[in-house]
């Protein structure tokens, strides 16, 4: 069964039209990338995806679930998590903080009109805090302060964050960007290992073309928000659209 299925979705900003049309699915245990220029639709999708932004038409559904018929937060709740393309972390809180903010699906209505959850709730949720910082690498750095702390550690916290919320799948929106060829190899081990090890299929928003080809099973071309190509990396690569959109008229030469 395909987890998520989209539907000939379209969204448009007043006259600029950021989604025509697009349709894929994502199968369960995937690492399926969604890749095209600046400006192509890819985030505006993943805004569609968790219910920030509604588009106009088509449909979105997560293990036939209707996503168009809820809220963030309650997407959270049916299995999808997601990072950002501009880091959203809050600076004055600890690391160990930040990413227990991805919790808060699992504390009831009650506990946090009151601001309260029992000790042992809170216990729990270090513990699991922590175990997700050591799978990261980063074990070490729970109790400092997001602030000032190197870009890595950031996109690694909102993954940490995204991870926290225990989701089945995961939405990551250029989670290389900035970073450096040794960090960008570490990312790439780390979204393998996310899917291998915890079992999360992930939907993934690069530019980096060395990462999306060496991670991916499938390959989604987006181009002025309608699909270039879709198959696997060898097939995208060679696909003459492709190529010819990356490459523009050098490619006729
Ligand atoms: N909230 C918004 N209001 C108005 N226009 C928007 C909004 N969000 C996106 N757009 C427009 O929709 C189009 C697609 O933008 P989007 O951010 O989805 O592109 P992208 O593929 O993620 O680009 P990048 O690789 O630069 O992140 C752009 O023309 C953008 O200006
Ligand atoms: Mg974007």
């Amino acid at each position: 069964m395909a987890e998520l299925n989209i539907q000939n979705v379209h969204m448009q900003f007043s006259g600029v039209v950021a989604l025509d049309g697009v349709t894929f699915d994502v199968k369960e245990g995937e690492i399926f990338s969604l890749i095209g220029p600046n400006g192509s639709g890819k985030s505006t999708l993943f805004n569609c995806i968790n219910g920030f932004n509604r588009p106009q038409n088509g449909s979105i559904k997560f293990n036939n679930i209707n996503l168009l018929k809820k809220q963030p937060h309650q997407i959270i709740t049916e299995g999808i998590a997601r990072t950002f393309q501009n880091i959203q972390n809050v600076p004055y809180m600890t690391i160990l903080d930040n990413i227990l903010l991805g919790a808060h699906k699992r504390i009831d209505n009650k506990s946090t009109m009151k601001r309260w959850i029992s000790r042992k709730q809170r216990q729990n949720e270090e513990a699991m805090g922590l175990e997700i910082l050591d799978f990261l690498g980063i074990a070490n750095y729970e109790q400092k302060y997001m602030a000032g702390q190197p870009y890595g550690i950031q996109k690694l916290t909102e993954i940490a964050r995204a991870l926290v919320a225990k989701p089945k799948l995961v939405l990551m929106d250029e989670p290389a960007a900035g970073m450096n060829e040794q960090e960008t190899v570490e990312i790439a081990k780390i979204i393998s290992e996310i899917r291998e090890d915890l079992g999360i299929t992930v939907l993934v928003v690069e530019h980096d073309m060395s990462l999306v080809m060496s991670i991916s099973d499938r390959i989604c071309v987006l181009d002025s928000g309608k699909i270039l190509a879709i198959g696997q990396p060898e097939e995208v690569k060679n696909h003459p659209d492709v190529i010819k959109a990356f490459l523009g008229d050098s490619a006729d030469a």
